[in-house]
């Protein structure tokens, strides 16, 4: 779910709108080396681009500099992947090659995939302010927009660079000091305790301690 809407409902194909398109050709000096989920439709343009069904963008080398990525926000049945695979791939070249990737996503601060590719790992993030993104549906203005909620998130070497950019597009956090701490030990204490106690009822006092 997405901000309480069904993925489902959100098209795997919509592409990035020419403003944002700008606005990380700025943070990356000019080039986007790679987008590695591209289409026909789209206006993005890299160096490199991947397409199924030749080239599928998470098995092929992501050893680019500057990397963009609007990935299929659903789960892809026939491939056995979701979007989680992406945002693994985002924080594996930036660690593994130092690329610098940008990744447009929707926010989702309470799954998996943000706890173990963003909140830590990742160097900045901007909520986009938009109501409702509009991206572009076949190329084209795709009218209502978006309904969740949608960042940009930044694995890369230029903070500054990227929140001067991002600013104006909406509220950019810095996340670097969040690198190497123990974040949400509490949740995983409470989390322990209510598995170790196989119930909810009998173990308020447990709970009760960790939380103060
Ligand atoms: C949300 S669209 C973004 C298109 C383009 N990157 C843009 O931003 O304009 C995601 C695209 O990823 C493509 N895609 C999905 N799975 C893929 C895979 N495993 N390898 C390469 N492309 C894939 C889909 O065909 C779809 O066009």
């Amino acid at each position: 779910m997405t901000a309480g809407r069904s993925i489902v409902s959100i098209s795997q194909t919509w592409c990035t709108p020419p403003k944002y398109i700008r606005a990380v050709r700025e943070v990356f000096g000019g080039t986007i080396a790679l987008d590695p989920c591209s289409n026909r439709h789209s206006v993005v343009k890299a160096e490199t681009e991947y397409r199924l069904p030749d080239h599928d963008g998470l098995h092929c080398s992501w050893n680019f500099p500057t990397i963009y990525v609007n990935p299929p926000y659903g789960a892809d049945r026939e491939r056995g992947t979701t979007i989680k695979h992406w945002l693994r791939k985002c924080a594996n070249a930036h660690q593994e090659h130092r690329s610098d990737v940008l990744a447009l996503v929707p926010v989702a601060t309470n799954t998996k995939h943000w706890k173990d590719y963003v909140f830590g790992v990742a160097d900045a993030l901007a909520f986009l302010y938009d109501t409702r993104l509009k991206f572009l549906v076949d190329g084209k203005d795709g009218g209502k927009g978006a309904p969740m909620s949608c960042c940009m998130i930044y694995w890369g070497s230029d903070v500054e660079r990227f929140e001067g950019v991002f600013l104006p597009h909406g509220a950019v956090v810095d996340l670097r000091r969040l690198q190497g701490k123990p974040i949400g030990l509490e949740r995983n204490a409470e989390h322990t305790l209510l598995f170790a106690n196989g119930s909810l009822s009998g173990h308020g006092k447990h709970l009760l301690r960790v939380q103060s």
